[in-house]
């Protein structure tokens, strides 16, 4: 290559190289004055090479080489972070390095700021308690219009829209407050079968609307568990449910209970649609949902559930049905 003769690099080559690295560098001498600076170098410090020579490293940062800081300046509106680096030569010189980290910063300062957050629980109760009263005053209002307007009066059925909608938003802030609720579980001595009775009763009707037949099977002796009764319920009620809206045209919900050992399991089979493989990992996320009025809590919150008592909740799908398994162990207080 000829710029390189006898391994020495051209020092106009050199010059051209270091102009168009998007790093500063900048080399001072023993005390500390700039005796250059690459453009990038220029930039970041706001200069331009006449001035160079008023600066002086040492002002700008620590003589310790191994210490990197920052420095911050505006260049117009932006505010840029730079960090600097310095490294010191043989002959008494240093060099110093430049570098632009303000998008780097930036997305430090997002990351902390989600932390703070820490939970979407956080997040969505703050939310939910902020809409709940307007929500209520609204939904008054409109039952105070509608009882005003005459039986006939077509206007009615914007009111009742209205009203549709604001029921619609509430069991959503109800989803909220599920979610985000601390976890106090108040476990006491059941029969799971009797919980399992007490869900499939919850959703009879609107499985008989839907066309899909339900059949329990329960283990033949009378088993008690530890667990939170209503919480277990819920949990199955939203498997349930989800199982009925799975299977648009009916179909057989199947429901088994077994015992094994120190674990109870559950397992509740569709005949459904299925969950499609790009989905799969999503499911258990809060607010994932595939339905056009879903809300996408019931599986995150029962996921919660589960594993506040220790246990475990899986599914298997394809597009002839889905089976969630769900074990919970006889005494969530003896696993560990
Ligand atoms: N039995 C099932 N069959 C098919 N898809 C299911 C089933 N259960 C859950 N899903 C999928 O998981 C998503 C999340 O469920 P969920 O958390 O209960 O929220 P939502 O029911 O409000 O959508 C559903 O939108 C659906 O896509
Ligand atoms: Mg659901």
């Amino acid at each position: 290559m000829h710029w390189l003769y006898n391994g020495t690099m051209d020092m106009e080559v050199l010059r051209e190289i270091l102009a168009m690295l998007p790093t500063g560098v900048m080399l001072a001498d023993e005390d500390g004055a700039v005796v250059f600076a690459n453009r990038a170098a220029l930039e970041y410090l706001g200069v331009d090479e006449s001035s160079l020579k008023e600066i002086n490293v040492d002002g700008l940062m620590d003589r310790d080489s191994s210490r990197k800081e920052t420095m911050v300046r505006t260049r117009g509106s932006e505010r840029l972070t730079i960090r600097l680096s310095r490294h010191p030569l043989a002959d008494g010189h240093s060099v110093v390095f430049l570098s632009d980290i303000t998008e780097i910063h930036q997305l430090q300062n997002e990351i902390l700021k989600m932390d703070k957050l820490a939970s979407v629980g956080e997040l969505t109760s703050g939310i939910a308690h902020e809409i709940r009263n307007p929500l209520a005053g609204i939904k008054t209002t409109a039952q105070a219009l509608n009882a005003e307007l005459d039986p006939g009066d077509h206007r009615r059925d914007y009111v009742s829209r209205i009203i549709i909608e604001i029921d619609r938003l509430n069991k959503l802030l109800m989803g909220f407050f599920d979610f985000a609720r601390p976890g106090e579980l108040s476990i006491i001595p059941c029969e799971l079968s009797k919980i399992v009775e007490n869900a499939v009763y919850m959703v009879r009707d609107t499985a008989r609307e839907n066309h899909v037949q339900i059949i329990e099977f329960h283990p033949p002796r009378k088993v008690v568990s530890k667990a939170d009764p209503h919480m277990i319920q819920q949990v199955l009620m939203n498997v349930l449910i989800n199982a009925i809206q799975a299977m648009e045209f009916g179909g057989r919900l199947e429901i088994h209970l077994t015992e094994r050992g120190e674990r109870m399991e559950i397992q509740i089979s569709d005949t459904g649609k299925g969950i499609p493989d790009h989905v799969k990992g999503r499911i258990f996320d809060p607010f994932f949902t595939t339905k056009p009025k879903g809300i996408g809590l019931g599986l995150s919150i029962s996921y919660r559930i589960v594993k506040m008592h220790s246990g475990n909740i899986t599914f298997v799908s394809n597009p002839g049905g889905t089976t969630f398994v769900i074990t919970l162990p006889k005494d969530p207080g003896k696993v560990r």
